[in-house]
This record gives C-alpha cells, structure tokens and sequence, in this order.
C-alpha cells in the first residue's frame, strides 16, 4: 500500500515550522474529540505529536478520524501552527499540526493493555507485557531505556578505542570454562556424545589472546550462565569484558574509574568522584554485611562477640565458641517505634537469609526492652551500648552463628531497614560508588567437600598469601576486584595467575586431578608455558549499568527480549520441545520421554 512518506519526526516539530507543511508518520497514541473537533496524539521513537482535525473542513478528514483507534498507523499530513494552550511537558508542545489528509496505513486490534501512558509503570502485569513485548517496546519510558544502552555502546567503543583496546570476537561454541555457574550445554551432531557449552564468560580466551600478544583486548560480549534467576539477573546477559598486559591492579581499577566518570557525566550529565573508595571484603562484611553495599546510606553494623562471648544467653555464647563463630548487630537507628508485627516481619526476612531467629533491643523512653535481657547483665547491655553508638529511640537486631552466614543476614535486615524506614526514598538518586578488594582466594565448599575458587581459578592470590596457600588456603586472599554500585556488583575482575606452575598448583589445591586439569585446562597450562606476560582484567555487567543509568531495578526494563525468572521467554515460548527427530540427530534419548 502507498503513504505518504514522513517529512519529519514526531518528536521534531517546534515553534520555527510553524507555516510549514509536513507529513507525519506514526502510531496513534490517543485521540480526544471535542464536537467537531479531533486531537490526535501521533507517536513515533522520537516524540508525540498532535494532530488537529476540524471536522468542518472536510467530511472524508472527519470520516477518517472518527475511525481511527489507539495504535492504528497512520500518515498525517498538514500545516504546524503554534497552539493555543501549550503543553509544556512534551518538547513538541508549543505546536500542533493542522491536518489536511491523514491515511490509514494499518488498523490495529485493541491493545491488551495500554500503551500510551505517562506513567513510569505500566498498570499491565509484567507477564502479558513479555508476551506482548513489541507492544510494551513501544512504551516511550521503555524506548529511552534502549536509547541509553545504545548510547552506552557508543561511549564503551569510543573509550576503550581512545584507551588503545582492540575489540576481538570469541566463541559462542566453546569448551566449558569453571566461572561458578552451570553451563548451558549445546550438543554436537557431529560428534555425537560431545558437547560444547555457552560461554560463561570468554575468560579463557581473553588470557589466551594476552598470551598472544594483544596486550589490550576489549569485546561488548553476550555470557550465559544456567543459574537461579533475580532481578538482576538473566541467564543471558552483556558484558564488556576487558582483559591488559603489563599491568598491575591498579591500572585496571583507574581504567574503569576513568571510564566511570566519562558514562556517568555524557549520559546522566553526574559528575562523579574519583578515585572510588577502596574496602577489604573482610571489612565490606564486617561493616555492612554485604560483599556488594549500598554506601548511600551509612547503617553499620557493629562485631560485638567479645562482649557477648560469655554471656548468659546460650545461643550467643555457642555460637562464640564455635569455628568462625560471631555475634554482631545492626543499629536501627531511629527505628525503636517498630511494632512487634514489624519485628517479625524482620525476623522473617532474616530466615529468608539462614537465620534460626532474630534477637533484638529497643532503648526507648530511657528503658531496654528485649526478649533477651534477662539472659544479659547490665554491664553487658551498656557494653552493647556503647559499642553500637546507640541512644533513646534505637532498635539493635543481633544475629550469631557462622562469619558469612552471620553478617549476611545482617546485611539483608541493613537493606530491608533502609528500605522501611524511608531511607532509600531519602538517597534514590544517588549514586555510591565503592571498590571491594583482597576477596579470599578460595572458600570450602561443604556440598562438594573441596575448596573452590570464590571468583575463577586463574585469579591469582596477594604475593604476601601465597605461603598461606600450603597452610591454611581459606586464608589466602586474591587480588581481586569488584565495582559496586548502589549495592549492586556492576564490575568484578582480577589479577591472573601468569606462571604455569602456580597456575597447575591452584589446579591441585581446588582439588582437580592432574589428568583432570590437563583434560579441562590443558591448552591454557600449555600457553602458560611458552611465554605468558603478567595480566589482568575485569568485566562490566551491562545490563546492570543501563539499569542504573535509567534509574530501574528490573533489569529486564534493559534487555529487549528478556526472559522471566523461570526462565522462559514468553513472547515466542522458549524453551520449547524439540521433535524427536532433531533429537535422533544429535544421538540424544530423554530419560522421561514427553508424555
Ligand atoms: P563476573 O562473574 O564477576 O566476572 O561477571 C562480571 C559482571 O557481570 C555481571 N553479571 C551479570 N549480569 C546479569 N545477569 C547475570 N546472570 C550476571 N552475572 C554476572 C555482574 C558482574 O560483576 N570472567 C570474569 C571477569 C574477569 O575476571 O575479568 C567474570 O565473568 O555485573
Ligand atoms: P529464645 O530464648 O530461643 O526464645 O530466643 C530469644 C531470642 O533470640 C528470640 O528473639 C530469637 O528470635 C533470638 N534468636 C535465636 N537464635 C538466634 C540467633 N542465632 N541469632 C540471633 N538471634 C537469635
């Protein structure tokens, strides 16, 4: 069918082509009829634009209008004129055009849901907005989501070129790489029996490429990684992973706070500081809870197992005793108006995390109230106190048992504080930028009864630990560094082990067999040996900086056909069976045929 192709935009329109003829094509938005008069709201990625019909100036104009419906498409053609009641909200809103002919390009059925709303949140649930997701796509909240990506992907090429970075494509087939997740796995047909598996990563090869002399390698690449699904988190996701030689950690981290500072000032127009502050793993638990803290706002926990070791209260007292053992506890500040109902909620909240229970205290109207103040002398409780800094109108909630496992749940109630009592809302947009380093190098795994890498095996442990990793090898720390944002890892990376023999004792100390290693590993062990150069890298989660940038806490706001957190796509129904005949070909059998 023919139309008239558009002159311009629906957002381009201003007060200067007013007297201009034009021709405008688009979606409807919303059409409001007043007697013989039609508005006619036409979108496009750009902008809405009204269009006015007067009904008196031609009955096939007025037949035209009365037909048309939300989200049919349209071509307009007319003349801009300024309007009489401006709409300041909208950049085209000091004009309107008045229209001469307008076509039906395309009819549209009812939308089932609506499309044009001024609201941030579309009223439809997220899952008929997914199953129509090129509808939802046309939200412009939606729209500038994907038009900040794009900008990200323009500054990310830009930076790293000017930096000296090569872009270098990897394998999307490839052997499967140790990052900590499941692989998704892809079968050979011609190899029956054999696999490849998606990239968790392209770690492996970025090392390799630094073997092979390419000294500054960068790639905006897809990972996949078969994991239980978040917010933040898709089983298919961007990274930009960048990988130096001859470098020491610091360059790296300057890197990325340079590149940092450059993305937030061009695309959010923030002037962020630099450099970033810097905290140990071991002090990001101690004092937040959390491997990943929210830094905008302060909420610090206090370590009070020495007062509390020999209490009366045998929980905390066994719990002092054991291996790792701690008692520790969140200040609330301000928080001693909380009702029983809202302490239990906390209290749920915590077991969500591994806690058995959750004691606490309020000082308020100069009393102590708690359930377990008859376990605990007075010095104690002044002891507690002072050591959490706390005054008339505080609640402390405690938490003992094992190092992690302890402040984890702290950290847990630490976000779930600030969010109740206002504090989010006070800091939502800011920005806290943190670097969390020295992460242990590995940590025991009881399911798998062997240490296994925290980040990835070819992180490479501090000089100082390297000793500790005959000794005592859950000691060792690793120079390792993560960027944190808001509370979320949006960077993490390392220091890589450049010497085969270190590289093949790592191997052994997470307890891979000689042969093993060398059946998993070989090529990289063997690249080790001729000439590796010393090198490093990180990988910026993508998605989770778009998130930021657009101001959502959804990541599948930034992701164009994302999937739910079960994992499907439920726009074209992935995953889906497959015909036993696909199947045959690749020599696969299901153990639990479909019925
Ligand atoms: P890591 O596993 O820390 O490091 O991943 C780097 C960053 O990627 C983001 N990220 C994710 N984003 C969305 N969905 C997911 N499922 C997901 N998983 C991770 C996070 C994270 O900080 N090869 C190493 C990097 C290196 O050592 O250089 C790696 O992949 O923001
Ligand atoms: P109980 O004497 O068992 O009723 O416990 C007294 C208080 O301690 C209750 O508020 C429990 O929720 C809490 N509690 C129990 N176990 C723990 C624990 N490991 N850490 C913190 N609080 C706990």
């Amino acid at each position: 069918m023919s139309f008239k192709q558009r002159t311009n935009t629906c957002g381009e329109l201003r007060s200067e082509h007013a007297g201009v003829n034009v021709t405008l094509n688009g979606w409807v938005n919303a059409v409001r009829n007043f007697g013989s008069v039609y508005f006619i709201d036409v979108r496009d990625r750009y902008g809405i634009t009204q269009i006015v019909v007067n009904s008196d100036d031609s009955a096939l104009l007025a037949q035209t209008a009365k037909e048309l419906r939300s989200e049919f498409v349209i071509s307009a053609c007319g003349t801009v004129r300024l309007r009489e009641n401006p709409n300041p909200k909208i950049p085209t809103g000091l004009i309107e055009v008045l229209a001469d002919e307008i076509v039906i390009i395309n009819k549209a059925e009812l939308p089932p849901f609506e499309i044009a709303t001024h609201e941030e949140q579309s009223q439809a649930s997220e899952e008929l907005r997914l199953k129509y997701r090129y509808l939802d796509l046309r939200r412009t909240k939606l729209q500038h989501n994907f038009i900040m990506r794009n900008s990200l992907y323009q500054l990310t090429h830009e930076y790293f070129a000017k930096h000296n970075f090569l872009e270098v494509e990897t394998p999307v087939l490839m052997k499967s790489t140790p990052e900590g997740a499941r692989d998704f796995l892809v079968p050979s047909r011609i190899n029956k029996g054999k696999f490849y598996a998606l990239p968790q990563s392209p770690q492996l090869y970025k090392q390799i490429l630094m073997m092979s002399g390419f000294d500054r390698y960068m790639q905006i690449v897809k990972c996949f990684r078969d994991e239980d699904l978040r917010a933040d988190r898709q089983p298919e996701f961007t990274q930009i992973d960048i990988e130096m030689s001859f470098i020491k950690q610091n360059d790296i981290i300057e890197l990325i706070e340079g590149f940092t500072k450059e993305v937030w000032q061009r695309l959010l127009g923030v002037s962020v500081e630099t450099p970033f502050m810097r905290i140990s793993w071991h002090e990001a638990m101690t004092r937040f809870g959390s491997d990943k803290p929210d830094m905008r706002y302060s909420l610090e926990l206090t370590t009070v197992t020495d007062i509390l070791r020999n209490s009366g209260f045998a929980v905390f007292k066994d719990a002092a005793a054991e291996k790792n053992g701690v008692i520790a506890l969140l200040n609330a500040k301000g928080c001693a108006e909380f009702s029983r109902k809202q302490i239990d909620e906390l209290t749920e909240h915590a077991k969500k995390y591994g806690a058995k229970g959750l004691a606490w205290m309020k000082f308020q109207n100069g009393e102590v109230t708690s359930p377990i103040a008859k376990f605990l002398t007075e010095e104690e409780i002044a002891s507690i106190k002072q050591a959490a800094n706390a005054t008339d109108g505080d609640l402390l909630l405690f938490s003992a048992g094992e190092f992690e496992r302890c402040y984890t749940i702290l950290g847990a109630l630490r976000i779930e504080v600030a969010k109740r009592s206002g504090l989010i809302e006070q800091v939502k947009d800011t920005f806290a930028f943190l670097w969390v380093m020295d992460f242990p190098l590995m940590e025991f795994s009881e399911e798998e009864n062997r240490h296994i890498a925290r980040h990835h095996p070819f992180t490479a442990p501090k000089d100082e630990d390297v000793e500790l990793l005959q000794t005592e090898p859950s000691k060792a720390r690793a120079v390792a560094h993560d960027l944190v944002c808001n509370g979320y890892e949006i960077a993490g990376g390392s220091v890589r082990i450049h010497n085969n023999e270190i590289q093949q004792r790592m191997f052994d100390l997470l307890g891979f067999s000689r042969e093993d290693a060398e059946n998993k590993f070989g090529f990289l062990l063997s690249a080790l040996k001729f000439g590796a150069p010393p090198h490093g890298g990180i990988a910026i989660g993508f998605d989770r900086w778009v998130m930021l940038l657009c101001g959502t806490d959804n990541i599948r706001d930034v992701i164009a056909f994302p999937k739910t957190t079960s994992g499907l796509s439920l726009m074209d129904g992935c995953p889906s069976e497959v015909d036993t005949r696909q199947l045959g070909d690749l020599g696969i059998g299901l153990l639990q045929p479909k019925a």
